[in-house]
């Protein structure tokens, strides 16, 4: 018998730090505090001028609204010139929020993010 002991490493480590996610129906894999602007710009959603004013790359977030950061100062500003809640969100529904991708960021590490322009 062996006294040495074996380390604790899954092998399913490397899947789950990355988040799957379907940007048009194209998937993608983003690691976490990733920005979603370069594979949305992959995927062909315009931008402008990616401090979140402009509002050309409006997103709807159709799954995994949980895996991205909160809405930014610069979303809240965007959003509250429209019909916006009082609370500074734009919630569509639960399921689907808009988004500005130049704001978006993964926080998740696994999950699936959804989204379409
Ligand atoms: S590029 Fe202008 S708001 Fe995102």
């Amino acid at each position: 018998m062996s006294n040495v002991s074996k380390p604790n490493v899954s092998k399913s480590n490397v899947s789950k730090s990355k988040t799957k996610i379907i940007i048009n129906g194209e998937e993608h894999e983003i690691e976490e505090e990733e920005s979603l602007l370069p594979l949305c710009e992959e995927e062909g959603i315009p931008f402008g001028c990616t401090e979140g004013v402009c509002g050309t790359c409006l997103i709807t977030v159709h799954r995994g609204n949980e895996c991205l950061n909160e809405l930014t100062k610069a979303e809240k500003a965007f959003f509250s010139q429209g019909d916006s809640t009082p609370s500074g969100t734009h919630a569509l529904t639960k399921e689907r929020v808009e988004r500005l991708a130049c704001q978006c960021r993964c926080k998740c590490k696994g999950g699936v993010i959804e989204i379409e322009d």
